[in-house]
């Protein structure tokens, strides 16, 4: 999808749909608006005498004004100023919205005016082209029938747009190209990504970005004693994966200076029966998205291209399907981690953890300064937040700062929650291993969860994001349509841009 800046009357755009942002102040509605409403003398007091429309966030109106060359003007409501979120985030929403309403209406062409006009600065338009892609993102793979999306959209700009401007509304799309990249894998049926396709997709992605990718099969882990991956894998006629992906800063930093490494994990199941602890049927069609963690990964690497990172930067997706077979792991088998640790499983859905455990085990040869994990890893985590946040797992206050910070920033919210040793101490209470995959309670699962990986975690400097309760959207959203989508991508651009910029 392209996006481009470029000046323009409102009045005079020929466009299946204009979009004008509008300030809740009706005073001080924003530089669009004020001009949309003396081009059409008035039509948006007069929406908002209607009582219809009072520009409050993410509201919209549908007009039909004449003398106005689009076939129709959507506005939207972008609050009040100083409302909650950055200004960025909410113009991110804004073009979200309006991108998703011309896709909806068969608009064919797009047209947003800049809401602060000459004022805008290139984050804004970085903004509002990443916001416009995201909005207009739909997994259309499968279906037969589906309005056909538009194929351009343009930002509207009252003088003509300077080269930063321009580059910024190419960067917005291109890192919003690489989200959604992300939410098609994570959105894709179980049948066509098993954990091979996803290997292949990763080193398609490490081609087109200049990234190195090298990817285990079954022998070279069983070489390595990554017992974990290969029990939840053994079930599956499609052998497990463990990909690991490299890129390194743009240009060598400065002699004597060291450049960071910082590991990324995903947990990478491409689907999630439960195993012998079989899932209940309801929702088991969703686990199609138990990948998610590792889509989040593929979109940071596939978004390289749009920044300049000094780190080097780690990519570990452990890959497995987690069926039911005559060769599947059993409740009560014991499993050996790569670090040695013995697991007994006592639940063959808590899979995920047993991945992530062999994950971090690896991510110490890196002598990484940072490790990340993201895994859709626990129902419990929505139990404790619903829908509104990630759960954060660390002991470092400086790491949960940047990374809260980060998620503020892309609207993609983290909540902290605790690591106590009370949760370890149910994870040791096994007679026969020296950990159990699952506690005896179901209470506090996402901390025994948690608590479980950070043995695994021991001398790293590590986070670990429980992302099963926000990377699957239910009802759509400005910035996301209904289904996977790859939470954590921008939030993971956003920490690591930011840790550049010092
Ligand atoms: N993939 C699931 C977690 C999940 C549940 C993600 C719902 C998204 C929505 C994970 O592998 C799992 O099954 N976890 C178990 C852990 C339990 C056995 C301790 C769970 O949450 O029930
Ligand atoms: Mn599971
Ligand atoms: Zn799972």
């Amino acid at each position: 999808m392209d996006v481009i800046v470029r000046r323009g009357e409102l009045a005079a755009k020929p466009a299946g749909l204009l979009a004008v942002g509008v300030m809740q102040d009706a005073k001080d509605a924003g530089d669009a608006a004020k001009r949309f409403e003396r081009a059409t003398r008035g039509a948006i007091a007069a929406v908002r005498d209607s009582g219809d429309f009072a520009g409050k966030s993410g509201e919209t109106a549908t007009l039909y004004p004449r003398g106005v060359k689009a076939k129709r003007v959507l506005l939207v409501g972008l609050g009040k100023s100083g409302g909650e979120g950055s200004r960025e985030l909410s113009l991110l929403r804004f073009a979200g919205t309006a991108a998703r309403r011309a896709r909806d209406a068969g608009a064919g062409t797009l047209a947003i005016a800049l809401p602060d006009g000459a004022a805008t600065t290139p984050d804004q338009v970085r903004a509002l082209a990443e916001g416009a892609v995201l909005g207009h993102y739909r997994h259309t793979a499968y279906k037969r029938e589906s309005k056909a999306p538009l194929t351009r959209i343009e930002l509207l700009a009252p003088a003509t747009p300077g080269r930063e401007l321009i580059a910024a509304a190419e960067i917005g799309a291109r890192r919003a190209e690489a989200v959604c990249l992300a939410r098609d894998l994570a959105n894709t049926p179980g049948q066509d990504l098993v954990p091979e396709a996803l290997a292949a997709r990763a080193q398609e992605i490490g081609k087109h970005v200049g990234a190195k990718v090298s990817v285990l099969d079954v022998e070279a882990m069983e070489r390595l004693g990554m017992g974990c991956v290969l029990a939840v894998g053994r079930g599956s006629t499609h052998p497990p994966r463990f990909i690991v992906l490299e890129a390194g800063p743009e240009k060598p930093a400065k002699r004597g200076a060291k450049v960071p490494t910082v590991v990324v994990i995903g947990k990478g199941v491409t689907f999630d029966t439960g195993g012998y602890s079989l899932k209940p049927r309801d929702g088991m069609a969703k686990m199609k998205y138990d990948m998610s963690g590792s889509a989040a990964v593929l979109g940071l690497f596939a978004a390289l291209p749009t920044v300049a990172l000094n780190v080097r930067l780690v990519g570990l997706i452990p890959s497995a399907e987690n069926m039911v077979s005559s060769r599947a792991m059993k409740p009560g088998d014991v499993v050996r981690a790569l670090d040695g640790t013995t697991i007994e499983v006592t639940n063959t859905d808590a899979e995920g953890r047993l991945l992530l455990a062999d994950a971090l085990g690896y991510a110490k040869r890196f002598q990484p300064d940072v490790v990340l994990d993201l895994a859709t890893l626990t129902g419990a985590i929505s139990v404790a937040l619903g829908r509104a946040a990630a759960g954060l797992f660390t002991r470092d206050d400086a790491l949960a700062k940047e990374l809260v910070a980060a998620g503020e920033a892309t609207g993609e919210r983290l909540w902290r929650m605790p690591l106590w040793d009370d949760y370890l101490v149910e994870m040791k209470a096994g007679e026969t291993a020296d950990l159990v995959n699952s506690s005896m309670r179901a209470e506090g699962a996402a901390c025994t969860a948690a608590a479980f990986l950070e043995h695994f975690a021991r001398g790293l400097r590590w986070a670990h994001l429980d992302i099963a309760s926000t990377a699957w959207t239910f009802e759509t959203k400005p910035e996301s349509a209904k289904g996977a989508n790859a939470f954590g991508a921008r939030l993971l651009l956003r920490w690591l841009e930011a840790r550049t910029r010092g």
